[in-house]
Parts: structure tokens; sequence; C-alpha cells
């Protein structure tokens, strides 16, 4: 299995191409379900989510197809398709729920394996199989698999009224997806805002679908008859660029993220500024500068536009090492502090108190051999060892290989001492 081998304390210098977001591509590869006619996505990021996915479709029947440098990835979903999503896949990917829409408005039926459990909480996908009953389906879980047609004497999903529980990102967009092709007008109250679901909006809108308000809480989905094929460029990924935000804010130093989008990373942007990093909008990037010591910030992970989930880990150990002490509050999933424990190996000092981990800054971290435990849990130990003193020897990186596109090259590239073990 590989591991990865940091040797710390190296400053962070250069530039770093930021690849297309995988939780936008995955949905978007998802989207060219709803048609029989090409797809083609660019800025594909190279990670396995997006080939776990890709082999999910292929199994289905959608021809898919990788060319050029730039990420391309055309899809087709032309009969004969065969609308199943086994537990095999499902179980090593929950986003392989984003197919249950699609294949539901195109095909009146659809039989999607329950993802089951997952390292950073229970993760229900109830609030996906609410809204589409509400839209007609008969679902029911039999054997692990929720089986979904039509319900009787229904041809096409209707449009209604949903509101979900929680605002949840794979369920409006596995909703919004199904609207395009459901008869008659969907709203989705208390939706997500993530920029993720603009994104798949704005695609879906090149295919023919009829979509307004994505991006605020309430997206409204006129359903049409047929939607077409389309050419589509995957948003740039705020958790990558945020990674390599926190990463240099760590070990300080000066990187310029190409493609980096500052607008969609402002609440981890501003804790960065009150930390004391310069972190400036630029030409098509982001610039980070950063330099001695900086102060430990509380923050909140909340929906967007609030502070990120998925990079909580990330800036928890920029904390470890800040000066003061920091209060972490997790508000999304209930289990997402399992790389603490990692961190305590380091020498950083937290206590979890429930959904809280107070974290006291120690001037340094020793190197250690770490467990990864979830994807971003990955990153944060990464950050952690790239500031450690000593080799840090990282295990279980097939976590990180999910979903992150090439970064110890990256990290390489601008300075990082850091290289891939069997
Ligand atoms: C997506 C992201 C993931 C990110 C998360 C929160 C993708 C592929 N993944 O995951 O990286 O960490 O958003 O920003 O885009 N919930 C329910 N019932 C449901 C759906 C959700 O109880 O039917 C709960 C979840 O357990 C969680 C909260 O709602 O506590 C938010 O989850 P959700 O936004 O759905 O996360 P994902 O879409 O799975």
């Amino acid at each position: 299995m590989d591991k990865l081998l940091i040797r710390g304390g190296r400053e962070l210098r250069g530039t770093v191409q930021i690849s297309g977001a995988k939780n936008a591509a995955l949905p978007q590869m998802c989207a060219a379900l709803l048609t029989t006619e090409r797809v083609t996505l660019l800025n594909v990021p190279r990670l396995r989510d997006i080939a776990t996915m890709r082999q999910l479709l292929d199994n289905m029947g959608v021809k898919t197809q990788t060319h050029g440098e730039r990420g391309g990835l055309t899809l087709c979903a032309a009969n004969p398709i065969s609308p199943e999503a086994p537990y095999e896949l499902v179980k090593t990917m929950r986003a392989s729920v984003l197919a249950l829409g699609p294949l539901l408005a195109r095909f009146g039926e659809a039989t999607v394996s329950l993802p089951g459990g997952c390292a950073i909480g229970s993760r229900p996908v109830d609030q996906h199989i609410k809204g589409l009953q509400a839209m007609g389906a008969d679902i029911t879980v039999e054997h692990g698999y929720m089986i979904a047609r039509l319900a009787a004497g229904q041809t096409r999903l209707r449009g209604a009224r949903i509101t979900t529980d929680m605002v949840t990102v794979t369920g409006t967009e596995n909703l919004m997806m199904a609207a395009t092709l459901a008869q008659g007008e969907t709203i989705l109250e208390n939706a997500a805002q993530e920029p993720e679901i603009p994104d798949l909006a704005d695609m879906l809108i090149k295919m023919g679908a009829r979509i307004e308000g994505h991006g605020t809480s309430r997206i409204r989905i006129q359903g049409v008859e047929k939607l077409h094929g389309c050419e589509h460029q995957v948003v740039a990924d705020r958790i990558e660029a945020g990674t390599f935000l926190c990463a240099t804010a760590a070990t300080g130093g000066d990187v310029y993220l190409k493609h980096g989008r500052a607008d969609h990373l402002e609440a981890v942007i501003e804790k960065l500024r009150d930390a004391g990093a310069t972190v400036t909008a630029v030409q098509d990037g982001i610039r980070i500068q950063s330099s001695g010591r900086l102060q430990a910030q509380s923050f909140r992970t909340t929906e967007y536009p609030g502070f990120p989930t998925d990079m909580q880990a990330q800036f928890m150990a920029l904390n470890c090492v800040s000066s003061g002490t920091a209060k972490v509050t997790e508000t999304i999933f209930e289990n997402r502090f399992m790389h603490v424990n990692e961190l305590v190996r380091l020498g950083a000092k937290i206590q979890i108190d429930g959904k809280v981990s107070v974290v006291e800054g120690v001037e340094k971290l020793s190197g250690a051999t770490l467990m990864a435990t979830d994807l971003r849990a990955s990153a944060g130990l990464v950050i952690a060892g790239l500031m450690a003193s000593g080799d840090t020897l990282v295990d279980r990186i097939y976590h990180l290989d999910r979903g992150y596109d090439q970064m110890e090259a990256k990290l390489q590239a601008i300075g990082a001492d850091i290289e891939r073990v069997k």
C-alpha cells in the first residue's frame, strides 16, 4: 500500500495549477445519463473517485472516453442503458447515489445500492428519497438496494415543491437533475448553494434545461421533454485550492494558485488573513504569502458560503502550530475529528468535546508515522507533516488519491520534500 514520506520544514514557493473540482465533475458525469447525445466535459481531474464514477457509468452501458491534455471526458448514454448501480461500486464512493435522479427521470426506473456507513458519519440519503417520492416515484428498499420506479399510470416524474429537512449538496443535485425532465415545475427550497450547484445548473442549461435561482436557496426548474448534448468546463476545485492555501500558510512562503477562485473561498481566506497571512485575488488565481508564526483561528463549519467542512482538517493542522488557542466546531458531520488523534501523535495539543475541538498552538510538531482515515483528514495530515521536524510517514493514502489530483507532484514542484513510497 502506498505511503507518503514527508521531510518537513521547507517553505513552499512557486505556482500550483488548480484542477477541476471532483465534487462538480461527479454530478456532471451523471448528468450525461439525461440525454442520448454526447456530453463533453473539460478540466476533469485525474483521481480515483472520477475513475470509479466512470466505471459505474461504463457498467450501465454509457460509452466514456478521455481525450486531450485538458482533462477531456466524453460520455454518451445512448440506448441501451441498464439503470443499475451495484453495491461493489457504490460502497467505495457515496457520490454514486447521484445516478439515481437522472436514471429515474430518463428511464422511469433505477436500482441503486444504498451507500451504507462512512468514516465521517452515518450520511443517510433519506432526503434524496423523500424528494423523488414527492415527484411521484415509488421507492422501496430491498436487499440493500433502493428500487425506484414511477408510480402506476405515470410516464414521467412530475414537478413538485420540495423543502429538504437540511441543506444537502448531493441531494440538491440529484433532485435538480431529476426535475429537468419532469412534467411541470419543481421548486427546491432550502437548496444547497455550494459553487458546484450553479456549475451543474449551467451545464444542464446548456443541455436545454430551464433552471432559475441556482446559487440561492430556492431553485426553480421547469421540466422539458428532452435534453441534448453539450460541452462544459468543470469549475476549479475550491477545496484543492483551500488545501494549498493552508499548506503555504503553515510552512511559510509565496504561492500562486493558478485558476483558483478566491470568490469561492471567502470564509477560508478571511480566516487566513485574520491569522496573519496575505491572500490576494489576482489575475486568474489566488496568491498567498506567509511568514512567521500565525495566530490560531476559531471557526465553525457550515453550509456554503460558510466555512466548508471539507477544509476543517487542513485548517486545524495550521492551528496546531499557531500562537494562541482556537475552538473548531464541526456542525455538518458527527464524526469528523478522526485526524485529531493523529495530529496529537505529532505533538499537537487538542481536546475534543463533542462537536468542538480546542486546539492550543504549540511551537513545533515532530514527525511520526500517521494513519490517514478519510479524504480531507489525509490532507490535514500532509499539511502537518510539511510543518513537522524530521520525517512523517502518512499511511493509507488511497484516501488522498480519491480526491486530490497528483498532490505530491504539485507539492514537490513548489519545494516540498515529499515522496510516494511503497
Ligand atoms: C457533499 C460533498 C462532501 C461535503 C458535503 C458537505 C460531494 C460528492 N460531496 O457530500 O465533500 O463534505 O457535501 O459540504 O459533493 N443528510 C441527511 N440526509 C440526506 C442527505 C444529507 O441526513 O438525505 C445530512 C448528512 O448526513 C450531513 C448533512 O446532511 O450531516 C449534509 O450532507 P450533504 O450536503 O448531503 O453531503 P453530501 O452531499 O453527501
